[in-house]
């Protein structure tokens, strides 16, 4: 048995395998230049951070990006009072508070920020603070729609800033682990790859909220901002569990847990845009406040592999290789000629096919660990070399999902180009993929050549 993994041969083929998700926290590269004689930072060579943004996933990068010597917050914003005040309590030695996040980008002290809003909000903050010359942590999903996405990627290109996108699933050793089998071929030639997200919300999904009128300290039109505007709704506004229930401020739970996922398949196969999307679905089940579908298939068609995508508020038994118990499902099979892995963010687990693999060697570790998400993007700060997730690498993520979501609007298969980027054959769906906003926000069409 081969040990060069830890796992022995038996463990290789049958056992699952698990590993940390997030990365040690402790720097890999910090320059010397950013370090003072005892080597802390001095204080005007450290990174100066702004959040845009403090909800929970906000507050939780703004703290990992904070418990590091070499960052202070500067800025905050929200447009919620509350919030604000309540992340402003954490950092008021450093940091001032907006409510206008143009405001902030607009400060000389702010060197990077986080972006953290509702998925509705995300293009339009990441490129205004690229044209700032903002350094970005975007959160996923990176956009809603195709014309945004190609717009960021521009954007972040044109100015020369830094982005990371927040899938932090992928600084974790599992998915570097998979990576590493895949590309070692052990599964032989892979055909199809199939991915979920499967919870189980009971017809009542995220629920009812009779109260429209915004709670005080909360600027509710600069919350709906681009999209279109619709009453107060606690629920909507609570936090990103709840987006997913309305169409025009997550695009529903395929953009909001599809990046995460369908990242590992892109990663290690290396694979480059879908020529064809299709997608089906619909609202069967839950009656909630929302209106997006509680069920959605996509299927996208790359050279010589088809993946599919199922996100479903039904039981989400069968899914994966798992027990009967009711639970949140989510990950990625491969099927490949010599057999089948199944894996998900911290295991996986391999059934061959007859003795097809018998006597193969699991690959050594070759993709060395990250030090987490946000460390990789401070250090790609200072090195001003882009880190595992930028646009550059998440627009491949990115494209397929708003591609399925475009088709599933419009009821009907879509063509892409790859090289040009651009939808074939059908002029009114390449249209619907260049967003209107709301006035008087504007989509910044300048991005898109
Ligand atoms: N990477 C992950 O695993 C992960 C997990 C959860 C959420 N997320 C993503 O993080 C983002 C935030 O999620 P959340 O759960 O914190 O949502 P949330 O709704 O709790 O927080 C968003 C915050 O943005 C504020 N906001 C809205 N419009 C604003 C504006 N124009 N300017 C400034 N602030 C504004 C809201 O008031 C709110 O406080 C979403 O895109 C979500 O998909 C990622």
């Amino acid at each position: 048995m081969c040990e060069s993994s830890g796992l022995s041969r038996r463990d290789f083929v049958r056992a699952t395998a698990t590993a940390g998700v997030v990365g040690a926290a402790a720097p890999y590269f910090v320059p010397a230049a950013a370090l003072g004689r005892e080597g802390s930072t001095v204080a005007s060579e450290r990174i100066q951070l702004g959040l845009i943004g403090c909800g929970g996933m906000g507050r939780g990068n703004l703290g990992n990006c904070a418990a590091h010597g070499d960052v202070v917050v500067t800025a905050l914003c929200d447009v919620q009072k509350s919030r604000l005040e309540d992340t402003l309590s954490k950092f008021s030695q450093s940091a001032k508070p907006y409510r206008d996040y143009r405001e902030l980008l607009a400060q000389k002290n702010v060197d990077a920020v986080i972006i953290a809003t509702p998925p509705h909000w995300h293009a339009l903050q990441a490129i205004e603070a690229c044209r700032a010359g903002k350094d970005i942590y975007l959160q996923k999903p990176m956009t809603l729609h195709l014309g945004e996405s190609l717009a960021v990627r521009n954007a972040v290109k044109r100015h020369n800033v830094i982005s990371q996108i927040g899938t932090q699933i992928h600084a974790g050793d599992n998915y570097r682990r998979i990576v590493e089998l895949i590309r070692a071929g052990n599964l032989g030639k892979i055909s199809v790859v199939r991915t979920f997200n499967v919870m189980n919300q009971g017809p009542g999904g995220v629920g009812h909220d009779p109260n429209t009128t915004p709670p005080e300290g909360m600027d509710w039109d600069l919350w709906v901002g681009p999209a279109p505007l619709r009453p107060y709704n606690a629920i909507l506004a609570a936090d990103s569990y709840n987006h997913g229930s309305w169409m025009d401020f997550s695009g529903g739970w395929t953009p909001g847990m599809a990046p995460h996922i369908i990242d590992l398949p892109i990663w290690a196969l290396e694979l480059g845009y879908p020529t064809h999307v299709s997608c089906s679905g619909g609202r069967y089940v839950v009656e909630d406040d929302g209106d997006a579908y509680d069920t959605q298939e996509i299927l996208w068609q790359y050279p010589k592999l088809t993946m599919t995508w199922m996100s479903t508020l039904a039981s989400s038994y069968g899914f994966d290789l798992g027990s009967g118990t009711p639970a949140r499902r989510l990950g990625i099979y491969f099927h490949g000629l010599n057999g089948t892995m199944y894996c998900d963010y911290g295991t996986y687990k391999i059934v061959p096919e007859g003795d097809r693999m018998k006597g193969m060697q699991p690959p050594e570790k070759s993709i060395p660990s990250s030090p987490g998400h946000e460390r990789e993007w401070l250090d790609s700060i200072k090195s001003r070399q882009q880190p595992s997730c930028s646009v550059f690498y998440h627009t491949k993520v990115n494209v397929p999902i708003v591609l399925g979501n475009l088709s599933y609007k419009l009821g009907r298969s879509i063509r892409f180009d790859p090289a040009s980027e651009q939808i074939v054959g059908d002029a009114d769906a390449a249209k619907a993929a260049v967003p209107e906003y709301r006035h008087p926000w504007k989509f910044p069409a300048e991005y898109l050549t």
